[in-house]
């Protein structure tokens, strides 16, 4: 792609994360990353032993006072997100690719939606899932009637945390069946149960805060998903489909589909009873990379220069906090269902999310 000039591209942050980040932006013609800020000394350090061309500073304020940006890639944790795109809006910056979660309240996630409205910057959710061709293929998939209408589905996924992963995942749903989640009835599981799987410090410590999960979402398109991230899910990411012509299985990692469809639709009950002929379903393959950040930082480039509204939004991001904190409101309320929009006096509600 060629862009009308070399866009400037900060960090903010070089944690294990935010160094990808960096590191995938080297890889994107039209762009060059000229700056790096973390709070830590030892960060500041490594940044400038590996990035030597790159300015290093001790803050996001710093940065953005001195760098001459036209691009900031937030990779810190959620919690300092909106102050850092408040910041980069305010100083007239032109994009932002920020990582999840997006925040961990709803206030927060709508004070960047504003932000972003009002300064006019254009602002990338880093729900990466989106720039996945397989991801993309599924998408079009539905969208193509392959597995007829889609009518209900399921999910699960290993490591729990309803916001850390489930930022993740809301979203790819969301992308994927073209639609919002109305309604979401859930319990959620704190820590690990040593009965069912083995101790591990990081998720025993995560999985407090942030919870696994299970429940019902549904869609404004009708379609239900069942969901399990319990602690003792222990196979592959995996998404299921149905529909009145067929389903599509896959997993997160090699993307592998198990597609099975009939030749045609059917609105019968009695259709059921027949074997669903198992199809090649082409066009899905693992990870490669950085490939889907890539894609994103294009997409933003894109839409710096032309207007376009990115594939992955800041409303996209608020989406999925959304759906997170109904999870939670769903289990303290003892799994009753939660209607989609949340009121207002929600909007603080706190996630610890990582
Ligand atoms: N999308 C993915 O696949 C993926 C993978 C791994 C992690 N993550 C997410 O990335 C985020 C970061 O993860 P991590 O493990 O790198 O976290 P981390 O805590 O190790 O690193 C964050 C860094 O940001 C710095 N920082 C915070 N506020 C700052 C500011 N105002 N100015 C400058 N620096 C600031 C901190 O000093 C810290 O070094 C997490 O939210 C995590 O969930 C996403």
């Amino acid at each position: 792609m060629g862009t009308s000039r070399e866009y400037r591209v900060g960090l903010v942050g070089y944690g294990g994360r935010a160094r990808q980040l960096g590191q995938a932006w080297l890889g994107v013609s039209g762009a060059k990353l000229v700056a790096v800020a973390d709070l830590k000394p030892d960060l500041r350090d490594k940044a400038q032993t590996e990035l030597p061309d790159v300015a290093v500073y001790e803050s996001h304020q710093a940065m953005l006072d001195q760098a001459d940006l036209d691009i900031v890639t937030i990779g810190t944790t959620g919690y300092f997100h909106a102050a850092i795109t408040h910041d980069t809006v305010a100083k007239g910056i032109r994009g932002i690719y920020c990582e999840k979660p997006m925040t961990c309240n709803l206030a927060d996630a709508d004070q960047m939606v504003n932000d972003c409205k009002e300064g006019g910057t254009v602002f990338v959710m880093g729900h990466q899932r989106r720039y996945h061709p397989s991801i993309i293929r599924l998408r079009d998939a539905l969208r193509n009637g392959e597995i007829g209408r889609p009518a209900h589905g399921y999910m699960y996924w290993a490591s729990g945390r309803v916001g850390s992963n489930g930022t993740h995942f809301f979203d790819a749903l969301n992308f994927i069946l073209d639609s919002q989640p109305v309604e979401v009835v859930g319990r959620v599981g704190r820590g690990l149960d040593l009965t069912k799987v083995e101790d591990h410090p990081v998720y025993n410590t995560r999985l407090v805060d942030d919870p696994g999960a299970m429940g019902f979402i549904t869609y404004a398109n009708g379609f239900r998903l069942a969901l399990d991230c319990m602690n003792d899910v222990l196979l592959p990411y995996t998404y299921l489909f149905c529909g009145t012509k067929g389903r599509i299985s896959v997993d997160d990692v090699t993307f592998e589909a198990d597609y099975r469809a009939r030749d045609a639709d059917t609105r019968s009950h009695r259709d059921a009873w027949k074997p669903v002929p198992r199809r090649e379903f082409g066009g899905t393959g693992p990870w490669v990379g950085y490939e889907s950040e890539q894609g994103a930082y294009r997409d933003l480039i894109h839409c710096i220069e032309t207007g376009d509204k990115p594939v992955s939004t800041v409303e996209d991001g608020r989406s999925v906090i959304e759906t997170i904190t109904a999870f939670h409101l769903s289990s303290d309320a003892g799994m009753k269902p939660v209607s989609l929009p949340l009121p207002p006096e929600v909007r603080n509600y706190p996630l610890k999310v990582h």
